[in-house]
């Protein structure tokens, strides 16, 4: 039986599928579709395409493919235009539906062309990270990087459905594995100190039997932020402390080079200097951030900086970061482990020294 959540957002309103195999659930999806004399099109990446050909297959049969380079670079303007010129290419119309099969990358990209093509053609999002399944394909935020930031350009746009199909995991490296726990650990600061306790007691790994629940519920907590807080428009609070770590995450993962740490190994570290930046406002306690720095390190994440990088760099990064609001640096907090908030106006000062204690020179 295939388990589902709603995410309410009246016309926008989409279903989230869970299930360890949905191939013959996508598959069955697309009959009525080409039925209805809707054509569809499927965009993934050239690892997705290689460990999962059978899956693809059985999927997706001859529907047409585009099999794009793995990897960051790919969420290009040159690689937006090659997803907008295949469309093309298929005839696709207004009623056309695009799959999109991959990692957060490929979600995003894709996600973003059917944002754009013939201004906006229904998509369907199949996760196959464990990052994508917890956070990227859930809420409509699509989009690339050009060469003055990451995500600088985009779209919000609702997919018409989400397919989590958790054994597409089997394939995944261990490394990406852990980045993606890197968000999952994420929701438990923000949200839900019951997920954090369980993590804490049960480190989860690939073959763990609660990993489709955990996924359940770190969807479960976007989803109800996202119904509160589509377009991130909330004062205080909202969509927001899904940024829980990313400020100074960010920073790092621009300061090291993109790529030197993956997105989430790079979040690992940001919550660490996030616990301490709430324990500096008297928030925590100073014992909670050893308990965050033992969750992340029991899911083979970094809790510090493997080389040191220049303090006054990375406190350019976070001067210019997105969610930066009338020049000040806007933080998301916890008030508690399990509850987190955003603030404003953080003295530059607090920030340096949570920078110099996960590792930051200068
Ligand atoms: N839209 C959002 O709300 C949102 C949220 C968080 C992150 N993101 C974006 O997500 C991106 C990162 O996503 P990601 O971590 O999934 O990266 P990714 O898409 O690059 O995937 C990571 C790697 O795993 C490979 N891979 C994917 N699935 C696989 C599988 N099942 N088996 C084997 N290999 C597989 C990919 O080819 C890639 O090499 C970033 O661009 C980030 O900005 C978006």
């Amino acid at each position: 039986m295939v388990e589902h959540l709603h995410v309410n957002l009246g016309e926008r309103s989409y279903r989230i599928e869970f299930g360890a195999d949905l191939t013959s659930f996508v598959h069955a999806q697309i009959e009525p579709l080409r039925a209805a004399g809707r054509r569809c099109a499927v965009v993934t990446d050239a690892n997705v395409a290689r460990t999962q050909a059978s899956v693809l297959d059985a999927m997706f049969g001859d529907l047409p493919r585009l099999v794009l380079p793995s990897g960051e670079e790919t969420k290009s303007l040159a690689e937006f235009g090659r997803v907008l010129d295949f469309l093309a290419a298929q005839r696709i119309d207004r009623s056309g539906v695009l799959f999109a099969v991959g990692g957060g990358v490929i979600g995003d990209l894709a996600g973003y062309a059917a944002a754009s093509y013939l201004r906006g053609i229904a998509f369907f999002q199949v996760p196959t990270t464990l990052l994508a399944m917890v956070d990227s394909s859930v809420g409509g935020k699509t989009g690339i990087n050009i060469s003055a930031g990451k995500n600088l350009v985009g779209a919000f746009h609702q997919p018409n459905a989400v397919a989590i199909s958790t054994g597409l995991l089997a394939t995944l490296p261990l490394r990406e594995f852990a980045a993606g726990m890197a968000e999952v650990i994420k929701y438990g600061m923000l949200g839900d100190i019951a997920l954090f306790r369980q993590l804490e007691e049960n480190p989860l790994r690939l073959d763990s039997a609660e990993l489709p629940a955990v996924i359940r519920t770190c969807c479960a907590i976007k989803a109800r932020i996202v119904e509160a807080d589509e377009r991130e428009l909330a004062k205080e609070g909202g969509r927001a402390l899904l940024n829980l770590g990313h400020t100074f995450g960010h920073a790092i993962e621009k300061v090291a080079g993109y790529g030197t740490y993956l997105h989430g190994e790079a979040v690992a570290i940001g919550l660490v200097a996030c616990a301490r930046l709430s324990a500096k406002l008297g928030q925590i306690a100073a014992e909670e951030i050893a308990r965050v720095e033992r969750i992340l390190a029991a899911h083979n994440l970094p809790t510090k900086l493997r080389a040191p990088l220049p303090l006054e760099k990375l406190m350019s990064a976070v001067s210019n970061d997105k969610k930066v609001r009338a020049g000040l640096p806007r933080f998301v907090i916890m008030n508690a482990l399990g509850d987190a908030a955003t603030r404003s106006g953080i003295d530059a000062a607090l920030v340096e020294t949570c920078f110099r204690e996960v590792g930051a020179s200068g």
